[in-house]
């Protein structure tokens, strides 16, 4: 071994600095201080060796790295990791004129665990600062969208491909950014590619770029994998690309690397990608209109964004966001039948057909306060004509159910009897009904619909009447 230099003396008291350091960068009015950089830069100032390096191992290098690995003059040790899917690593080198000591493994071995808190503590100041500036919000307090925002955190930083499915119009395409913007590429391009709207045949230079060609007059120009490079690329409706596109696609990502149109020759790219599609992959797997193995490659690391009505919570959440996002131009609100009729609808265009009702009611809502004869039929639907009135008059639910109770009365012929069978209702309650709607009805209401007198008469309901 031509290691010649000297042993030193150290203990793992001789941390502190490094500590010291940490907590400074931690105070300093900088929102986003270079942790890990401190940590390494006092940690190879307090051991008086050439380098100190605290990283994570990118995602595609998978096999994991059996540590501690020592040589003479250099050590790579393991740092705990929140996530068991990602491995960061602690290396030190002492450099020529000096071995690493027993006193210098027991200050790293220390040091090494408290690296992993360093790597923590630069994530989540990371994730903080990307929420402040970047992607809008997820907005939803719904248990459905806590759990999704929990797994998009916890998928962001890994690097590893993500498939996220959902119905149109749920999401995907902001949970893809805030992916971007939780991710160690953050500072790097977001670059959206929807595969759907490109023409089948631009679709390859689209994506992979294309080369001069001065006989042709074709310009070169970078694809959007090129594009993307330190950064993610986001690819949208992928289950509209066609068979050959998925075999190039699948090809880039083996290879991480990308070869223009007429090209000879493949460039390098370090990009993430994010694809999404609001069919499910797998089904059409099994059509045969989409390769398996690219599907097991984008799958494994799956998102799936839930349709609006299965979290109907979060309407009223987004509703007011939407709003609140149109402040500037009115200052408008929205009453509680007209928040109830958007709760009960189904909302097929998700979240998005949400965002245009509320824009179209900024621009069209002649109050100041949206009401449920403001939201479009399909909205109001059956809410509008069978409750809507009641809601709007404030009507009691005694003074409801006495008026259901009559007209049941009518169309049953007036038999009491199968009026409180069909209202489920005891025959003491139908008394009170019908003499609370005595009561209350005005002359005008005493005339009752043609269609309860001629229903009555006919025998429209299932059973004879009882004597
Ligand atoms: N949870 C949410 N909070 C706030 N805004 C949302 C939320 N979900 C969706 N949106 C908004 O709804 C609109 C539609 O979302 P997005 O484009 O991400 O949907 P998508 O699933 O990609 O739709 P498509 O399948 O049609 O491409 C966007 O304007 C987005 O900002
Ligand atoms: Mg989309």
């Amino acid at each position: 071994m031509s290691v010649t230099g000297v042993f030193r003396n150290h203990s793992p008291g001789d941390l502190t600095s490094v500590i010291a350091a940490i907590s400074a960068g931690l105070s300093a009015e900088d929102r986003a201080p270079d942790l890990s950089g401190i940590f390494e830069r006092e940690l190879q100032r307090t051991l008086a060796i050439r380098s100190v390096r605290l990283r994570e191992i990118p995602a595609r290098y998978r096999a994991r790295l059996v540590t501690p690995t020592r040589t003479a003059d250099s050590i790579v040790l393991g740092v705990p990791t929140a996530d068991p899917r990602v491995q960061a690593v602690l290396e030190a080198f002492s450099g020529p004129d000096r071995v690493l000591g027993s006193a210098d493994h027991e200050v790293l071995a220390v040091a090494a665990q408290l690296g992993g808190l360093v790597l923590e503590l630069s994530r989540t100041r990371h994730s903080r600062r990307a929420s402040h500036d970047g992607a809008a919000p997820l907005i939803g307090a719904s248990v459905a969208m806590q759990r999704l925002r929990e797994r998009v955190e916890r998928v962001a930083f890994t690097g590893f491909t993500v498939l996220i499915e959902g119905e149109s119009g749920t999401g995907k395409e902001l949970v893809a950014r805030q992916l971007h913007d939780l991710s160690a590429r953050a500072t790097g391009p977001f670059v959206a590619v929807n595969c759907a709207a490109v023409v089948e045949t631009l679709l390859e230079a689209e994506l992979f770029g294309i080369e001069d060609r001065t006989a042709t007059g074709v310009k070169g120009r970078r694809g959007k994998f090129e594009s993307a490079d330190a950064g993610t690329l986001f690819l949208d409706e992928v289950s509209d690309l066609s068979l050959s596109a998925q075999a190039k696609l699948l090809r880039a990502i083996q290879e991480v690397a990308v070869e223009r149109a007429g090209g000879n020759g493949v460039r390098r790219v370090d990009t993430r990608i994010i694809v999404a599609t609001n069919r499910p992959l797998s089904d059409l797997v099994t059509q045969g209109l989409f390769r398996a193995d690219l599907y097991y490659r984008l799958g494994g690391v799956e998102i799936h964004v839930p349709p609006l009505r299965e979290r109907r919570e979060d309407i009223p959440e987004l509703a007011q966001y939407f709003l609140s996002r149109h402040r500037h131009t009115r200052d408008l609100t929205i009453s509680a039948p007209a928040l109830e009729a958007l709760r009960a609808y189904d909302w097929p265009g998700n979240v998005r057909e949400l965002e245009r009702l509320i824009e179209s009611s900024v621009a069209l809502t002649e109050s100041d306060s949206i009401q449920l004869d403001d939201l479009p039929p399909r909205v109001r639907g059956e809410y509008g004509e069978v409750l809507g009135h009641s809601i709007m008059a404030g009507h009691s639910m005694r003074a409801w159910g006495s008026r259901y109770a009559r007209l049941v009365f009518e169309r049953c012929g007036r038999n009491k009897r199968r009026a409180c069978r069909l209202l489920d209702i005891s025959y003491h309650t139908l008394q009170a009904y019908l003499r609370y709607a005595e009561a209350t009805t005005t002359g005008s209401d005493k005339q009752l619909p043609a269609w309860v007198k001629s229903a009555s008469q006919e025998p429209v309901l299932e059973e004879a009447v009882d004597a």
